[in-house]
């Protein structure tokens, strides 16, 4: 079985972060979100796996390069502009053929990975597994709708009534049919070839779709909160360790990460769960607080930070609690001034300088 990693489309959601890097490179807990999938599919035995790239490339081939690192065989494929999830499986034929593969989106993270999802397609005869998750608001996503017998009955992009609350989740399995399925939709009124209309082509022609529930959580990254909220899944299970230095006087509580290099001056507060990068300064009178990773050669003195995501080189020292936040690469946020007491809550682009 291949595998097709998809880690195109604008991610307009996450601007301005998105306008300066591909989405799927944004961290959570410090590692570049498309690292997950990577492993997920992987994991599931696949090593032939293709990465659909649209318009903004910037760090996936640097990060994935061939694939042998992982112990995989990448093969990048062009998407010039997102025209929806089964166009990027039409483009991606020849790299596909004829076997069955496994799509993950690689904006997706899921506790239980690709895994049994995979399983479930090659222990019985389905033409098709998808995965679903129960949500609240069904109205963001894609949703499976089930008949009276509990069995797949249709699918529907972004549902104006709650018609059902299983959501599709970014993990499909899909024989050859798809690609005939593909043939026979067009695109919907916001121009993409959509992978509900495409799954919902095989069914309607006869094809057998079965749909495996999730297990554990699973969360699309598409919005600020979510990717904070995706920073904190992973960070409660993380195992991590201590190679920095903390001072005499620094106080480190709870499950934290302390990369090489990196100093917690005297005075300073972190409390975990909290992942820091490698070379950073953390203090003096810093608090980093629960749910915080903070990347490589970054600093943070005379400020708070809790629940959020602080990217490489960034510099925060600015006498204020910083909290939800987004800090892209080598943004600052400084301040003289010291009396004031309310929170700042940021998002910001890579390189963008706030003053308060
Ligand atoms: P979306 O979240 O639907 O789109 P997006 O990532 O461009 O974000 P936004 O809606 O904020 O603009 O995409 C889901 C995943 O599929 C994501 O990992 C990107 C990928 N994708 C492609 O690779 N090609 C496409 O044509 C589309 C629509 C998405």
């Amino acid at each position: 079985m291949k595998g097709l990693l998809l880690a195109g489309g604008h991610g307009t959601r996450l601007r301005p972060l998105t306008f300066t890097g591909n989405k799927h490179m944004l961290p959570i807990a410090n590692r570049p979100m498309i690292l997950y999938g990577l492993e997920h599919l992987i994991n599931a035995g696949i090593r032939e796996i293709g990465v659909v790239l649209g318009p903004i490339k910037e760090g996936v081939k640097e990060l994935l390069g061939d694939g042998s690192k992982f112990g995989a065989r990448i093969t990048y494929i062009d998407q010039p502009e997102p025209k929806g999830l089964a166009h990027a499986i039409s483009i991606s034929r020849d790299f596909l053929g004829d076997e069955p593969f496994v799509m993950y989106l690689g904006d997706n993270l899921l506790k239980q990975g690709a895994k049994p999802f995979v399983e479930a397609f090659e222990s019985g005869s389905s033409d098709c597994v998808v995965g679903a998750a129960r949500v609240d608001d069904p109205r963001r996503y894609g949703v499976v709708v089930f008949d009276e017998r509990g069995r797949v009955k249709g699918f529907v992009e972004k549902p104006r009534e709650p018609i059902s609350h299983w959501a599709l989740i970014g993990v499909y399995v899909f024989n050859r049919k798809i690609f005939d399925a593909i043939e026979r939709i067009r695109p919907s009124w916001r121009g993409e070839l959509e992978i509900t209309d495409a799954i919902q082509a095989l069914l309607d022609g006869g094809a057998r779709v079965d749909c495996r529930f999730v297990q554990g959580w699973w969360k699309d990254t598409g919005r600020p909160e979510d990717l904070l909220e995706a920073n904190q899944l992973v960070l409660q299970e993380l195992e991590m360790g201590i190679e920095g230095r903390i001072e005499p006087g620094a106080k480190v509580t709870g499950n934290v990460g302390i990369g090489e290099g990196t100093v917690v001056r005297d005075g300073a507060t972190i409390r975990g769960p909290a992942i820091i990068g490698r070379r950073c300064e953390i203090g003096p009178n810093a608090y980093i607080g629960p749910y915080t990773a903070i990347g490589d050669e970054a600093i943070v003195r005379n400020s708070e930070v809790e629940n959020s995501i602080i990217m490489s080189g960034a510099e925060i020292d600015c006498g204020r609690r910083i909290v939800d936040s987004l800090i892209g690469h080598r943004a600052k946020v400084l301040s003289q001034e010291r009396n004031l007491p309310r929170g700042l809550k940021l998002i910001l682009g890579d390189m963008t300088y706030v003053g308060v």
